[in-house]
């Protein structure tokens, strides 16, 4: 090859590479964290399968959502259950889902047919295996004060000052 070749192969390769660079500089910029799911699950795959049943049987999502989906044709305003394990432990859960008044525990301003219901009436296995795997849904960091607004918000019915 001439000496004039040998400089354009070299020059298409620092466009190839140049390019490239650039490529996975954009792909780690798009991993940056206001791009991702803040929300995820520590729960077993067998819990999650139990869970999601039993929240498909007891209409949790026609008022909460969860995994960021919920009943469209509902409009109740509950807290949403992503990241309800960053907000609540367990033993707090177990208890709420047992309460026969759960409004005696968080207080409501809805009327009645929007309130949370009690589910003492379900069996204890199942009340204990909805609190586990809500207490496993828990939220990334950096996300967890807007969790904690939006959960104020829908409680009050007020604008949240930290
Ligand atoms: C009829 C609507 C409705 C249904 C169905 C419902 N909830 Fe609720 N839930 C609410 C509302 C509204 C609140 C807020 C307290 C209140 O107003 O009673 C709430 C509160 C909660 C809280 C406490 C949230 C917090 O931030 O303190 C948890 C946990 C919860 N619900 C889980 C569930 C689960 C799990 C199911 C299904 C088994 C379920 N809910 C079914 C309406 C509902």
């Amino acid at each position: 090859m001439k000496r004039g070749e040998w400089g354009i192969v070299i020059g298409i390769g620092v466009v190839v590479v140049a390019g490239m660079a650039w490529k996975s500089f954009q792909t780690t910029q798009s991993d940056k964290k206001d791009f991702k799911i803040p929300f995820y699950s520590t729960a077993s795959p067998d819990l999650q399968a139990r869970a999601a049943e039993l929240m498909r049987r007891e209409n949790c999502r026609q008022c909460h959502t969860l995994w960021s989906t919920r009943d469209p044709l509902q409009a109740v305003p509950a807290p949403p259950l992503d990241g309800m394990g960053s907000l609540k432990d367990e033993a707090w859960l177990y208890t709420y889902l047992s309460a026969p008044r759960p409004q005696d525990i968080v207080p409501t301003r809805l009327k009645p047919e929007y309130r949370h219901p009690s589910l003492a009436y379900l069996p204890d296995a199942e009340r204990r295996s909805l609190a586990q795997y809500l207490a496993s849904l828990k939220v990334e960091d950096w996300y967890l004060a807007e969790v904690k607004k939006v959960e104020f918000e829908k409680l009050t019915g007020k604008d949240y000052v930290p």
